[in-house]
């Protein structure tokens, strides 16, 4: 393979945005505020990490990208609905993101909330719509996607980070609230493509289970660094909007260089894990270091 994983994103991008288009509702179909709100929140920029982690698992497990464009959309589409309550009034108030208005902003706050509300089963039918997955593996993304989402995964991540607020949590209490609103929809990225083989080894199975959780934390970890040293034109969200709000997080807690050290920690230790895939792994290798080297 002469090209880099770097090479083929525009490609896996348009993959998944295709596959986003197809499965929303056209804007002009009724009630069409909503519909147009619910592409809004998909299609307004976006890195589109987690789908690119679904693609780069499946380069590294030898699984077709046919078969992962379910669990690449899915969990894309939890994660536009996370973002929308994420910037309600209610939770961390946000009037930007992606360098836009955000949902409730240019639209208004119920239909935001409706927006996302309706984003979240859409998931669901994208995954029990698939052609030509088996129903075994079908069945396991859909527990796998739905336990990320619920609430022991990102709802109940987030119901930690607001009783958070003002607060000082130990490393481990933090850490464990960014595996759930963070980390689980990203590992469960990761790991998608083992559910779609019955046949790997379970130490190959652990060695992706952990690059997940550990590239999990490091990615919140990196944002909330981002929130104090970016510039919002860059990072396309109001810079410093956790201190604003008290938000308990890396930075604040325990100071930026031992946020920055434990972020790179966690990538060289997610990194190590895929020791032993040799070159199948250099996608999800150079995932991780745009993790966490990212400036937006
Ligand atoms: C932002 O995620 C929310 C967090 C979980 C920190 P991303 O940085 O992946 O957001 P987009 O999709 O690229 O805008
Ligand atoms: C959000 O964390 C995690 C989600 C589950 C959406 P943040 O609140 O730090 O995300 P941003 O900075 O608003 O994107
Ligand atoms: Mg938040
Ligand atoms: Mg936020
Ligand atoms: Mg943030």
């Amino acid at each position: 393979m002469s090209d880099t994983f770097k090479d083929r994103i525009a490609a896996y991008t348009e993959r998944v945005d295709q596959g986003l288009d197809a499965a929303l509702p056209l804007s002009s179909t009724s009630p069409k505020r909503l519909h147009e709100a619910m592409r809004y929140a998909v299609f307004n920029g976006g890195k589109r990490v987690r789908p690119l982690l679904v693609y780069a698992a499946g380069e590294c497990l030898d699984v077709n990208a046919e078969l992962l464009d379910g669990p690449a959309i899915a969990i894309e589409l939890i994660h536009a609905f996370s973002l929308v309550h994420d910037d309600l009034p209610a939770m961390d108030d946000d009037d930007l993101r992606r360098g836009k208005p955000t949902v409730h902003i240019k639209y208004d706050e119920a239909t935001a909330i409706l927006a996302a509300d309706a984003l979240q089963p859409l998931a669901f039918s994208v995954l029990v719509a698939l052609q030509g997955v088996p129903d075994r593996a079908k069945n396991r993304l859909v527990a796998l996607i739905a336990e990320a989402c619920g609430s022991t995964g990102m709802t109940g991540g987030q119901s930690i980070d607001l009783a958070a607020e003002g607060r000082s949590l130990s490393a481990t209490e933090l850490e464990r609230m960014y595996s759930l609103k963070t980390g689980a929809l990203i590992h469960a990225a990761v790991i998608s493509a083992c559910l779609l083989r019955d046949d790997l080894a379970d130490s190959d199975v652990a060695a992706i289970d952990a690059f997940g959780r550990e590239i999990g934390v490091a990615f919140q970890i990196k944002d909330d660094i981002l929130d104090v040293e970016g510039e919002t034109h860059v990072i396309g969200k109001l810079a410093g909007a956790d201190q604003r709000l008290g938000k308990a997080t890396y930075p604040a807690l325990f100071g930026i260089d031992a946020s920055r050290q434990r972020c790179d920690e966690l990538s060289s230790s997610a990194l190590h894990h895929l020791d032993n895939f040799g070159d199948s792994a250099a996608p999800l290798e150079w995932l991780a270091r745009f993790i966490v080297e990212r400036g937006q």
